[in-house]
């Protein structure tokens, strides 16, 4: 059988992650709502294991870095302030042919000529700007001053609150502000599954520094990015560092890396590096009135301070690693003939589901009740997925394909029945080499908590 090309396997990808429960489109039994998802049980699993692992590499183990979560709903003064109200938009055209808007940088080139990729059409509008924020109102009153937007970037709660937070956590520079959360952008033509999507999840750090301090925290913080995405599962070399060139930066940046990944659709950013310099504190404090100021206790000296930004898509983070796990191999079924199974190879750490519990057999009250002490054993640690039905060929088929990394079956043994010395012992099978050991149920815990930190 021939290897699948990326579409095919971009294809399977898809619907794995449908049939399985990962993603679904949201709104569906109406038609869906175009740029928008829904994460089903084992999705939302995966999500919260990398914003978890986020959480504690960004945060609870560094000295440096504390959290916050802000609110969705933005004043305009802070997006006025940060530019996006004046130029946060897109180039967009319309195809006079079929009337579907597209973004005008992104139109597909076929002999010379930029073609509609609905309808193959060549005849467009003048590129306008469309401004990608959702805006809203406040209160019963849809008039001028009622106007909010949903953020478009969680990065401005930050530096709108720099203050409060300084003072509260009483920090000295360089020191950062993480925040995860929901942010809202209409692009023209989201597409790629969920890599462009109008509503999507951020982890944002924005770290603030000393002006002199900027340059070697910006390599700092791209060498650490990139450890993280081979720590989640997501390898050095399918990563490529992107230096942004000078043209394409934004003015104030005085240096971007983007962090990109290879996807099945190609290659495509997961995570910005950015320094910023002191542009946002300055854009606020001069709009605000309000200092946003630091005082240098050792030079007492008064400075706005510089900051670092890496900031990375939570949904685009998942695809990557659903892409990378995604694999084909041959392994054997009950009889032991070779099949070809699907297996997600995700990083135990970033698992939906850790182990697989099963009794040999269903109807053998003994075998149940043991494999339920060990659910009960395992289940204040970790996911564990209880199956009793079919073969457990089957059963393994089933795990392999959502990527649990361990199964654990309870089998006459357990029960002492052949030989006392194996009571109260266990096969654990391992998802990748299909291998199994026979280990104690008491230890089994210890033994999974080290494979899967
Ligand atoms: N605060 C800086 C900032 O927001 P960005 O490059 O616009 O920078 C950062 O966004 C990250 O957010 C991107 O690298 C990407 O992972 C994610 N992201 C941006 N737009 C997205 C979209 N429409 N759908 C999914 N993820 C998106």
């Amino acid at each position: 059988m021939s290897a699948p090309t990326d579409a095919q396997r971009m294809e399977k990808i898809v619907s794995l992650c449908k049939r399985r429960g990962f993603i679904f489109q949201s709104s569906e039994i109406y038609g869906g709502l175009n740029g928008a998802w829904d994460y089903g049980p084992l999705g939302v699993e995966l999500k919260r294991n990398l914003k978890n692992y986020w959480w504690r590499v960004m945060v609870h183990e560094r000295d440096d870095v504390v959290g916050m979560d802000g609110a969705i709903l933005t004043h305009p003064a802070v997006l006025k302030a940060s530019g996006h109200v004046e130029g946060f938009s897109d180039p967009m055209v319309d195809c006079r042919i079929c009337k579907a808007h597209l973004r005008a940088d992104q139109l597909v080139e076929k002999k010379g000529a930029k073609q509609c990729p609905n309808c193959g059409g060549k005849d467009f509008t003048e590129a306008r700007q469309f401004n990608l924020m959702f805006e809203t109102h406040v209160g019963a009153a849809a008039e001028e001053s009622s106007i909010a937007y949903l953020r478009p970037e969680t990065a401005q709660s930050m530096f709108v609150q720099f203050k409060n937070v300084l003072e509260v956590s009483r920090s000295k520079l360089p020191f950062g502000i993480a925040q995860i959360g929901k942010a809202f952008r209409n692009e023209i033509n989201p597409r790629n599954f969920t890599f462009r999507s109008r509503e999507f999840e951020q982890m944002e750090l924005e770290y603030f520094c000393r002006p002199e301090q900027g340059t070697e925290l910006l390599e700092y913080w791209k060498e650490e990015r990139l450890m993280f995405y081979e720590n989640i599962g997501v390898p050095r070399g399918k990563l490529h560092v992107l230096t942004v060139p000078d043209e394409e930066r934004a003015f104030y940046s005085k240096g971007t890396y983007d962090i990109e990944y290879d996807f099945p659709f190609g290659r495509q950013e997961l995570e910005g590096v950015a320094y910023r310099t002191d542009y946002d504190l300055s854009q606020h404090q001069k709009a605000s009135g309000k200092s946003l100021e630091y005082f240098d206790e050792e030079t007492k000296e008064k400075l706005v301070p510089h900051v670092v930004e890496p900031s990375a898509g939570v949904d685009r983070t998942v695809l990557a690693m659903i892409c990378e796990a995604y694999a084909e191999d041959q392994a054997p079924n009950d009889k032991g003939e070779m099949e070809s199974r699907v297996v997600l190879r995700f990083h135990p750490r970033m698992a939906p589901i850790k182990c697989a519990v099963f009794p040999l057999l269903k109807n053998k009250v003994s075998l149940v009740a043991k494999a339920k002490e060990v659910v009960a054993l395992l289940r204040p640690e970790m996911t564990v997925f209880y199956d009793e039905s079919g073969a457990i060929g089957r059963r393994y088929r089933r795990q392999d394909e959502i990527g649990t990394p361990f199964c654990v079956t309870i089998d006459f043994e357990t029960l002492g029945e052949k030989d006392p010395a194996r009571r109260d012992t266990v096969t654990l099978r391992d998802r990748d080499s299909m291998k199994q050991e026979r280990v104690p149920v008491e230890d089994l815990p210890v033994i999974l908590r080290e494979r899967i930190r």
